[in-house]
């Protein structure tokens, strides 16, 4: 494994899903369907200390990212951009031509990387089978405070001579 440096900021696949779990109850986020076998956790370290968190979950040529948090202490550093870009790439590896995401309060954050609002149901409808989805589906209370949001990833990688 590479060697973290001190003091670095970096941003690594994981298979300790313990850990991505233990940070996302100490965040009161929903850890439902963090260990669904296509899905794909990254874990921001500063050193060695872990830092924030973000998952993918992909269904064919799309993908939801969920999960995001950073801790309080390491916050307005451009850690949260660092992991949405890290997660983006993951997609972008994965086949995915578009990204999507729910959020109640963090909308505005997504929007500075050119998130747009999107119908909630035709969203569900795309990345129906997706964990976070399907969590929602059983849960309309929970859903009904959720807005969805869209990003086209299909010219990532596209290089124009
Ligand atoms: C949202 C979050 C991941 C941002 O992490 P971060 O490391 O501070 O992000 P960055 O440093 O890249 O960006 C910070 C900027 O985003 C803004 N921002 C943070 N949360 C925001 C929100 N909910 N809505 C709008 N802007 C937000 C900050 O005010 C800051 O603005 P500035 O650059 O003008 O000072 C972090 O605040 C967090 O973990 N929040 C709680 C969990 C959460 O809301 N997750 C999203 C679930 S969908």
């Amino acid at each position: 494994m590479r060697r973290r440096k001190a003091g670095e900021l970096s941003i690594e696949q994981t298979r300790d899903l313990a850990r991505v779990r233990a940070m996302l109850t100490d965040a009161g986020l929903m850890t439902d369907g963090v260990d669904w076998p296509a899905a794909c956790y990254l874990l921001g370290y500063l050193g060695d200390d872990p830092v924030g968190v973000i998952g993918v979950e992909p269904r064919l040529d799309r993908a939801l990212i969920r999960s995001l948090y950073v801790t309080p202490a390491m916050r307005k550093r451009g850690v949260g951009a660092a992991l949405v870009a890290a997660a983006r790439k993951a997609a972008h590896t994965r086949g995915a031509r578009a990204l999507y995401l729910f959020s109640t309060d963090a909308g505005a954050f997504f929007q500075r990387f050119g998130f747009a609002e999107a119908p909630v149901a035709g969203v569900v409808e795309t990345l129906r089978g997706v964990p976070q989805v399907d969590y929602y589906l059983a849960r309309p209370d929970e859903f009904a405070r959720e807005a969805a949001y869209h990003l086209d990833i299909s010219e990532d990688g596209v290089i124009r001579r």
